[in-house]
């Protein structure tokens, strides 16, 4: 246990972040902070010009404030009503060490700034942009072998989480390594299960992290990790496990890079054109391209696309089978555009604004990510009447956009009428981010949105998607981890159309 006064000094450097509307930031906050802002901390009173600020997740209260519960870390207790566009502050612990990473980890795409991050970022958008035709190539495919798994139930009930899961972390594969696996592969299904552990303690120890702190509760060794990181490198807890898992899945893909050699002409995948680009960048001292990046940038796509993606379809599915009206329409507009046999692309969507439509709703509906990743501020910005030093973590609340009043009527309710106009065709909205906006917004939105679209009609040009329960007992209040939310667990059943 830290005594009080110990305490007292900990809590006086206490970070506040900041959750507001609009994006004023580029530099996502990943790991350790070596220093904060100087602010001096005072519970529930505003310090100097910043927003007033408070400890831990007790409620801040009041006003443009938000409310948080107590002693949760759950963004789903956010009282998003109470943002209203304005600068909302939520304190969380200092050095919130998002991600636990050991010390030696080299930077990726989503874990790295400034020229680093511009090189790799620079390199990725144009790789996937030229390997676009390919991409949508193999994401039909892979739509292909899940029907087929879905064929071979026979109409027996399941919950579609792990085979959406597969679907999804397959289709990574093919653009990273130019291949698939089989859905029993032995090797696939332990990176799948990796992935997923780390991204589940990540969740849990943070949860922990900022709770213990919230409840003073100093003998949490996980808050002391965002006080002391180089402490419990040395002790034993859950980020030992995601420090060896993430070990791990650095060798599965460095076994996978080993198999790969630069050719000339087309990159098959990401990893190739990477080597390419490193053969062609050797004699640059300055260049972020090496060994190490093509490892951690081809893991941070497996991380950043593959559960996202599948939450999403998962979330899909059963705002599909809690409202059959609406899933009756995006099959006639399956029937219509694309017809029974034919292969879907996403140029077909441009077609079909009622599908499309619902898509979006679904995006905003589950609001994936709601607080974004924490970025931090640049340089001291004046955001209303409030001075937010430079270095500040904030927390940019994309659900408080998708979530506005005055631009969607009813938030709470999923209504895909919030992306029509009174014509039929698809409205669009600045508020709809959930890939978030500005230089760091998401990478594979374009992937994301094909993958979704190809595997939704793929899926209803077979079958029609039945309940196990009345649908309206179907939940569709998402349950929330520390970054993304995810659609409770259901179990559904296939009829064939045909
Ligand atoms: C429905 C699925 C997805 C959603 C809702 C989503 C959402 C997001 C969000 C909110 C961010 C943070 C942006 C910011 O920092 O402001 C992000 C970053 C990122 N996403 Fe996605 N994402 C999805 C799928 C994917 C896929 C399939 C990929 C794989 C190519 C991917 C790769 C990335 C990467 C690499 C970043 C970090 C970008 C950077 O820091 O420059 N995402 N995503």
């Amino acid at each position: 246990m830290l005594p009080d006064s110990a305490l007292q000094q900990q809590q006086q450097q206490l970070w506040f972040s900041l959750v507001f509307h609009s994006i004023e930031t580029e530099v996502p906050f990943w790991g350790s902070f070596s220093e904060g802002p100087s602010v001096s901390w005072a519970s529930n009173e505003a310090c100097c010009d910043c927003p007033p600020c408070n400890v831990g997740w007790e409620p801040v209260g009041g006003g443009s404030r938000i409310s948080v519960g107590q002693h949760q870390l759950g963004v789903s207790s956010v009282s998003w009503e109470a943002c209203g566009g304005v600068a909302v502050v939520v304190s969380v612990g200092s050095w919130p060490s998002v991600v636990f990473l050991p010390p030696s980890w080299p930077p990726g795409i989503g874990f790295s700034n400034g020229e680093t991050w511009r090189q790799l970022r620079q390199f990725a958008t144009a790789t996937l942009c030229s390997l676009e035709e390919r991409i949508q190539e193999r994401i039909q495919e892979e739509a292909g072998f899940l029907v087929e798994s879905l064929w071979s139930m026979k109409g027996r009930p399941l919950d579609p989480s792990r085979l959406l899961s597969r679907v999804t972390t397959n289709i990574l594969c093919s653009v990273a390594f130019g291949s698939r696996f089989d859905y029993e592969d032995e090797e696939f299904l332990r990176f799948i299960h990796l992935l997923e552990e780390n991204a589940r303690l990540q969740s849990c120890t943070m949860t922990k992290a900022c709770s213990g702190a919230a409840a003073g509760a100093t003998g949490n060794h996980r808050w002391v990790y965002n006080v002391f990181p180089s402490v419990l490198d040395y002790c034993p807890g859950s980020h030992q496990t995601i420090f060896k898992n993430t070990n791990e899945l650095k060798q599965f893909i460095s076994r996978r890079v080993k198999k790969e050699a630069p050719q000339p002409g087309t990159p098959r995948g990401f990893i190739d054109a990477f080597l390419l680009k490193m053969e062609q960048e050797k004699w640059n001292s300055r260049s972020a391209f090496s060994p190490q990046s093509l490892e951690r940038s081809t893991l941070d796509l497996f991380v950043a696309g593959a559960e996202s993606t599948s939450l999403v379809l998962k979330y899909m599915l059963l705002a599909l089978m809690k409202y059959p009206e609406v899933q009756e329409k995006v099959r006639q507009d399956i029937d219509r555009v694309i017809g029974p046999s034919q292969t879907p692309c996403l140029a077909d969507l441009s077609q079909m604004p009622y599908t499309d439509a619902v898509i979006h709703e679904v995006h905003r509906s589950l609001a994936l990510v709601p607080l974004n990743v924490p970025h931090a501020v640049t340089k001291d910005t004046l955001f209303r009447q409030y001075l937010i030093p430079k270095g500040t973590t904030i927390f940019p609340a994309l659900k408080a956009s998708l979530y506005d009043k005055a631009e969607f009527p009813h938030p709470e309710r999923f209504d895909p009428g919030h992306f029509l106009d009174g014509k039929g065709a698809l409205r669009k909205s600045e508020f709809f981010i959930p890939f978030s906006i500005g230089q760091r917004a998401c990478l594979g939105e374009r992937m994301a949105s094909v993958t979704i679209f190809v595997c939704l009609a793929t899926l209803l040009q077979h079958f029609r998607l039945r309940p196990h329960v009345p649908p309206e007992e179907l939940d569709l209040s998402p349950t929330v981890g520390f970054l993304t939310t995810a659609p409770k667990p259901y179990q559904l059943s296939l009829d064939p159309r045909w």
